[in-house]
């Protein structure tokens, strides 16, 4: 019998945007409607990534931006070998608190690696896996850093410029990449963004089932 391909679904932006509630809005929303859903975090959701996680946002390390970028890519070669690419096997919806863009938006348009590379060692590092949605949540820096609080781990520790270049990549992705990036007011009500990511979701979905549907069945 053939089984569909789930879809994957990223959710970037800057420390503190909202990424993570959003995130588990949306896993209830799918749990209560019975979808099958996965959901993971990067760095980590394997073994080896939860130990490059607590490396990548230790105050006490300060490894060079290249083997910071080759931890992030190290840990996102084995979550999507180990979870991302089963699940979408299996038909679920994988739900990505960050993924390939946050390497570009942060080493890249961040600190300077070159946005070349990163796009090449993600190819690498996903087996060529993108997501069918990534939705952006945009908000000003200091409006994340307010929602942050006081305690900063390593990512989040680097000054406001970082920060500010971060976000502007990240915009720039949604702009280069429009087919696939939503960028959504990260300023708004949690509820009213879970209205919008909810909307979009769908939206996913019908369009991916009826292209399945003619070329596929
Ligand atoms: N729309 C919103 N309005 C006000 N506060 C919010 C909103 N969304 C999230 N928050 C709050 O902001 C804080 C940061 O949110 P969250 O942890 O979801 O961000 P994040 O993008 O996952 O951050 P990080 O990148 O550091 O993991 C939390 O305390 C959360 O409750
Ligand atoms: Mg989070």
């Amino acid at each position: 019998m053939f089984k569909a391909r789930g879809l994957l679904i990223s959710l970037e932006g800057i420390d503190g945007c909202g990424k993570s509630t959003q995130a588990e809005v949306l896993r209830g929303k799918l749990a209560e409607k019975d979808i099958d859903y996965t959901t993971v975090r990067e760095p980590g959701g394997t073994v080896v990534g939860e130990n490059i996680r607590q490396v990548l946002l230790d105050n006490r390390y300060s490894p060079s931006l290249q083997a910071e970028m080759f931890l992030y890519m190290a840990a996102r070669s084995e979550l999507t070998e180990q979870v991302i690419r089963p699940a979408l096997l299996e038909g679920s919806i994988v739900i990505c608190d960050r993924f390939t863009d946050s390497t570009l938006a942060y080493q890249g348009y961040g600190g300077g690696a070159d946005l070349g590379l990163i796009r090449l060692l993600n190819r690498k590092a996903t087996g060529g896996i993108a997501p069918d949605l990534t939705i952006l949540f945009d908000l000003s820096v200091e409006e994340a850093a307010g929602r942050r609080g006081a305690k900063a781990d390593r990512m989040e520790s680097k000054d406001i410029r970082f920060h500010q270049r971060v976000r502007c990549g990240y915009l720039e992705i949604a702009h280069r990449e429009a087919h696939r990036v939503v960028v959504v007011d990260a300023a708004a009500s949690i509820e009213d963004q879970s209205k919008v990511v909810w909307q979009l979701v769908q939206e996913l979905t019908a369009r991916k089932l009826s292209v399945r549907s003619a070329y596929e069945f």
